[in-house]
């Protein structure tokens, strides 16, 4: 079938079977790999993006269940031009990663928490990232980034 998605801003149309997943259509042809791939079974949220500006695990999704108007952002869309999202600034000021495998996952689940009033503190935010596993970090890093994130994104 005929896929048509608009990533980062960018329209992309091709053909695939209709049983493609979000993740491999982002990943094999958008050429976006900053969405890892780990479980495909919902469990790790290394594959999350964002739809409309909400958290969601590509590998959980059909492309074709994506509307051709909605808006996927991706990690490569986060930033502008050189400037980071405060939330990318925040992880990097923690030293919330290690191998980076789970970090586009985490970051994008983090700015999500903005628009759904995540409490800026380490209780709300370790239970809204119980979708995200690192296997890392021991998350103490993770969560100061997102805590400080969620304070910069909402003040300014
Ligand atoms: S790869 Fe999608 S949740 Fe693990
Ligand atoms: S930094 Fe390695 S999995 Fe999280």
């Amino acid at each position: 079938m005929r896929h048509q998605l608009r990533v980062n801003g960018r329209e992309f149309h091709f053909e695939a079977d209709a049983s493609l997943l979000l993740i491999d259509a982002i990943r094999e042809h958008c050429q976006l790999t900053g969405a890892n791939q780990g479980c495909d079974t919902a469990q790790c949220g290394t594959c999350t993006v964002l739809i409309d500006g909400a958290a969601v695990k590509a590998c959980n999704l059909l492309a074709a269940q994506v509307a051709a108007d909605a808006s996927v952002t991706t990690i490569e869309g986060l930033a502008i031009g050189d400037v980071l999202h405060p939330m990318q600034v925040c992880f990097s000021t923690h030293h919330a990663l290690q191998c980076g495998f789970c970090t586009p996952g985490m970051i994008l689940r983090a700015v999500a928490m903005e628009a759904e009033g995540v409490a800026a503190d380490d209780r709300a935010v370790r239970h809204a990232l119980a979708g995200n596993l690192c296997r890392c970090t021991g998350y103490e890093g993770i969560v100061a980034a997102v805590v400080d994130g969620l304070q910069q994104m909402r003040a300014r």
